[in-house]
């Protein structure tokens, strides 16, 4: 038999070569089973929070694909809920009414309240993760500190610190569920740990701490800030809050949905209506929902909803600083309300009224042994909370290498983090990320998005499974298409404005990365879109069509199977 090298000279096409008997580069023996058989994945998630959750329930239970995926979550916590089991400061809450801000399995009859506090949904999740069985592709205390591309095999290989113990892995496909907003950081402050009092992050509490009757200072006005002042002050002995820029403190979110605005408590009946009647549950669900939503019109500079939106703001805060003129001049921003992350903060610029509570805007010097410095002299404290927020580069806490050992301080270098469709990177191949840069995470329901990317990984990884495939790669120029078109639309967005925000990676001008260019539906229908020419594909031998296989379907069963499957009455 001529060898495809002696049949090449021929001039015959490779398919023509094959059919006399040769054996071209790209021909491959047939693969003895049916067109798009499965071969069985390994997916390695970091991370138990919501998003990984909402993975280990599709897999299990909405897409029953255990038996082609096997999933291994790696917790560095001891428990799941992420954000929720870490964040634990006096005052936590969400600011997302609690029906739109649950699993998308899950609605939850028993919420409390219309905004519920952070150790109510901590148990939600927990309970949830009981009642589905989530944990049981968990390993927690598993702290994951690198993650591999192996280029040849077309696997990561993993790193996991168990307890001191350093465990290998490897794995098809590897997402990245470990929270934008989980790695809390210090104020860059001289002295910090000269103090010799109590310090504290507000992500990173100490339960066993009593701050009643206590002096106590609070760094920062963002979120956590807000919500802490307001918690502690009525407790605490005096109460400083240094701050250096204005903030909005703004209407709640979805408050038109709410009783006169604000937070409220189901009463029992509400909430056994809601048990009852499922449908009642879910018209609630999406009501409000809809008005989560529609925070992106809140954004959009000429839309009347935003012109709405500055107008309300602006007169109630001016209305609650009524007696605090000299605090309302500097409190309210030149800015337009959305450039930082609006915070709603009931109780906070109420605090202010108080004897014992004051907003410091001198620069801060430094920390000393007894207290804080500022240019205008000492002040003493029993604790000081730094509500200083978290590191938003987006560079994962562990080591990531991708092709040719790219990592993401190389690819980021000297500039901003940039993703496709906040869920891929060129570069790492079979990598997948939640709320990863540019993610709708700002004006739109978290989960929803969260269950939307589930299923975009999850399409991704049948097709690498039935279709022979090795490796996908999102292509250089599409993510450079997409930031490029992203930075253009986001102009027309109040988070553009000019202040200091995450949504900048703490810059008060220059890219913005922490929300993406468009609305809810916008990014729902773009996902469900995507189109494989944005990819580089590489398959697991030399001919793309080698998964075809031996001309079955998968229902024919060699002649045995249902021949006509397509029909039916
Ligand atoms: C104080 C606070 C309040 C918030 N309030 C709201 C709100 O009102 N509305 C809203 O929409 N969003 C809010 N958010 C954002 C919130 O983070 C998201 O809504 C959501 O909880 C994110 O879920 P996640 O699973 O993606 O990430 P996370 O909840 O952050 O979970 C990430 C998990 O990954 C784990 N992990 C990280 N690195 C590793 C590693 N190397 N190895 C192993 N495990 C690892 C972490 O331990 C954590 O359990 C808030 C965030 C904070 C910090
Ligand atoms: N929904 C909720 O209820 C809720 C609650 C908490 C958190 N969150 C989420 O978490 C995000 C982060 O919130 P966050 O409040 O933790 O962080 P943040 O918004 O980044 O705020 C950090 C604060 O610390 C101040 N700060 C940092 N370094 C400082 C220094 N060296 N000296 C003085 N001040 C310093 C900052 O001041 P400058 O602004 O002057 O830099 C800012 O006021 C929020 O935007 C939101 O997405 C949500």
């Amino acid at each position: 038999m001529a060898s495809a090298e002696q049949t090449n000279g021929t001039g015959l096409s490779h398919a023509a070569q094959v059919a006399l008997g040769g054996k071209p580069a790209n021909w491959v023996p047939i693969k003895e089973e049916p067109l798009f058989s499965r071969r069985k994945l390994k997916i390695i998630c970091v991370g138990a929070g919501y998003s990984g959750l909402t993975l280990a329930h599709k897999i299990k239970h909405e897409l029953k694909l255990t038996d082609v995926i096997d999933l291994v979550i790696y917790e560095k916590n001891p428990e799941v809920g992420g954000t929720w089991y870490e964040n634990r400061y006096p005052g936590v809450a969400c600011d997302i009414p609690a029906h739109a801000y649950s699993f998308v399995f899950e609605p939850n009859p028993d919420w409390s309240q219309f905004y519920c506090p952070g150790p109510e949904i901590e148990s939600y999740i927990k309970r949830t993760v009981r009642k589905y069985k989530l944990d049981e592709p968990i390993q927690f205390n598993s702290k994951v500190t690198e993650a591999i591309w192996d280029e040849e095999a077309g696997k990561w290989k993993i790193t996991v610190d168990q307890n001191g113990a350093s465990k290998k892995d490897e794995a098809d496909i590897l997402v990245n569920a470990g929270g934008f907003l989980n790695k809390w950081k210090w104020p860059k402050i001289d002295g910090l740990f000269d103090f010799k009092g109590k310090l504290l992050h507000t992500a990173n509490w100490d339960d066993t701490y009593d701050f009643t009757g206590k002096r106590v200072a609070v760094i920062g006005n963002g979120s956590s800030g807000i919500q802490t002042v307001a918690a502690l002050a009525p407790k605490v002995q005096k109460l400083v809050n240094f701050v250096r820029n204005p903030t909005w403190i703004s209407v709640n979110i979805a408050g038109d949905k709410a009783i006169d605005g604000h937070n409220f408590k189901y009463t029992e009946e509400q909430k056994k209506q809601f048990r009852e009647d499922p449908k009642a549950l879910f018209e609630h669900g999406k009501e409000l929902e809809a008005s989560v939503n529609n925070f992106f019109f809140g954004m959009y500079r000429d839309h009347p909803a935003a012109q709405g939106l500055t107008a309300i703001v602006k007169s109630q805060m001016a209305e609650r600083m009524k007696n605090q003129p000299e605090l309302a001049s500097k409190m309210i921003p030149t800015w337009l309300p959305g450039c930082r992350r609006l915070t709603p903060g009931d109780g906070y610029l109420e605090v202010f009224e108080e004897a014992n509570a004051t907003m410091c805007w001198d620069a801060i010097e430094k920390f000393t042994e007894t207290g804080i410095k500022t240019t205008a002299g000492e002040e003493e404290f029993d604790l000081i909370v730094c509500a200083s927020g978290f590191d938003t580069s987006w560079v994962p806490a562990w080591k990531l290498a991708g092709r040719n050992g790219v990592t993401l301080d190389d690819r980021w270098k000297g500039g901003d983090p940039e993703a496709f469709f906040s869920v891929q990177v060129d570069g790492l191949p079979n990598y997948f990320m939640f709320n990863g840069p540019n993610a709708v995470i700002s004006h739109g329901s978290v989960l929803r998005q969260v269950s939307w990317t589930c299923d975009y990984i999850l399409n991704w990884a049948k097709k690498i499974a039935t279709e022979d495939i090795k490796s996908i790669d999102v292509k250089r120029e599409a993510v450079d298409d997409f930031n490029v078109w992203s930075q253009e639309f986001l102009k027309r967005m109040t988070w553009a404005d000019e202040c200091r925000s995450w949504y900048k990676n703490g810059k008060e001008k220059g890219q913005l990365t922490g929300v993406y260019a468009g609305s809810m539906a916008h990014f729902k229908n773009s996902l469900e879109n995507m189109g494989a020419e944005h990819f580089d594909v590489r398959w697991n031998s030399s001919n793309r069509f080698r998964y075809l296989g031996n001309g079955e379907g998968l229902t024919d069963l060699h002649g045995l199977g249902d021949l006509v499957y397509y029909l039916n009455i």
